[in-house]
Formats: C-alpha cells, structure tokens, sequence
C-alpha cells in the first residue's frame, strides 16, 4: 500500500513537472454560470483545448495540447499538430517558427521540413538527398539540377580541360595558325598499270 501511495505520488510529482516545464497551466480561464449547479467555460487558458464546455468541475473543461501540438484558439477541440521544422520551436500555444538551420533548407514552400543544402557538384534528389552530377554534367552553384556539359567548344576554340561534377568542359582559344606550322601533306599512291 505505501508503495503505491509512493508510486502515485511520483507519478503526480513529475506530471506536475512535465507541465510546469512546458509552461502550461491546464484548464479553463474564464466562466460563467449556467442553472443552479453548472458552469460553461467561456475560454481555455492557453495551450488548452476545450474538452467539455458545461459541467459541475470547472477543471474538467479543458486539457492541454499533447507533445508537439498547439492550439491558438481559447476555444478550439482539438489541437494541430506542430510544423516540423525549427528556428523557434514550437510551444502549446504558438506554432513552430520555421527556416532552416545553416547547412539546411527549406523542403517545400511552407517549409515543412528541411533537406541538405546540396554543395557544388551536387544536386538534389525527388527522394531529398543530395547526390553527384551523373557523369556527364556538372554543377557549378549549389543546390541546383546539374547540367550537361558542352558538346563542342565555339568555333576558333578547342577543349583544354574535360568536365567534371563542379566544372563544365573548357575550352581556349587556338592561335592564330602560321602557314609554316601548317603544311600538310597529302600522299597518294597511284598504281600504276603495266610494266616498268
Ligand atoms: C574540376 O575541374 C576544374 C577545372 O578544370 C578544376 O579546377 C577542379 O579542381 C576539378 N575538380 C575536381 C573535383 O576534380
């Protein structure tokens, strides 16, 4: 018997604490009378949502949020389920602040969750990862689809460097030719018919 008068006391001790650590009072703030022996509740404290709106207990109104949950309404049901990702984390009674943390960003535009930030040579994935440019094409910015490499170099112009993931092909411009580094020779054998 004492140990579970001591076990219960516990229990109440550190759900006591889980509440006051996470700045909640439960219950309902403001009510008014109904008939003889019943009360309404006219608003929750914060980060409560309404259970009962009648009754003889005023302290059976209202509940707080769950974990990672948050209402912003005094009266509303039920509570929402916090957004995923945070600068400013969420807290019963206001939603998550959201970006990203440096390194990261945004996944989608309300920012409901964050990816890496894919480097110089990468690019980022359907499946939210960041992977190499394929062979083949590069990526010179970060956090963008890698692009092809260029198939030739401009006229007057020859390649000097092969691309790579960061790069993309490279190409210098040819000296200007002198006609005596450019004699070529064509040789043409010409059967010959007959006897010699
Ligand atoms: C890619 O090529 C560029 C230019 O040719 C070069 O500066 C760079 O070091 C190369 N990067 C890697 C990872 O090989």
């Amino acid at each position: 018997m004492q140990l579970i008068i001591f076990l219960l006391s516990l229990f109440l001790l550190i759900s006591s604490l889980l509440y006051i650590s996470e700045g909640v009072a439960a219950g309902c703030e403001d009510w008014t009378l109904h008939g003889s022996k019943d009360v309404c509740c006219r608003k929750c404290k914060p980060g409560n949502r309404l259970v009962t709106l009648c009754g003889p207990d005023p302290s059976q109104f209202c509940m707080p949020c769950e974990p990672r949950h948050y209402t912003t309404e005094p009266m509303s049901p039920y509570c929402t389920i916090c957004t995923q990702c945070t600068v400013q984390a969420c807290t019963a009674s206001s939603d998550t602040k959201c970006g990203c943390r440096p390194g990261l960003r945004c996944g989608d535009k309300q920012c409901t969750f964050c990816v890496d930030e894919c480097k110089i040579g990468e690019e980022p994935t359907p499946q939210r990862v960041c992977r190499k440019c394929p062979e083949g094409k590069f990526n010179d910015q970060i956090h963008s689809a890698c692009k092809p490499w260029r198939k030739s170099c401009p006229e007057g112009q020859t390649l000097e460097a092969s691309g790579n993931a960061s790069s993309d092909n490279r190409c210098k411009s040819v000296p200007q030719p002198s006609a005596s580094t450019t004699v070529s020779t064509l040789h043409v054998r010409i059967p010959h018919k007959g006897k010699s």
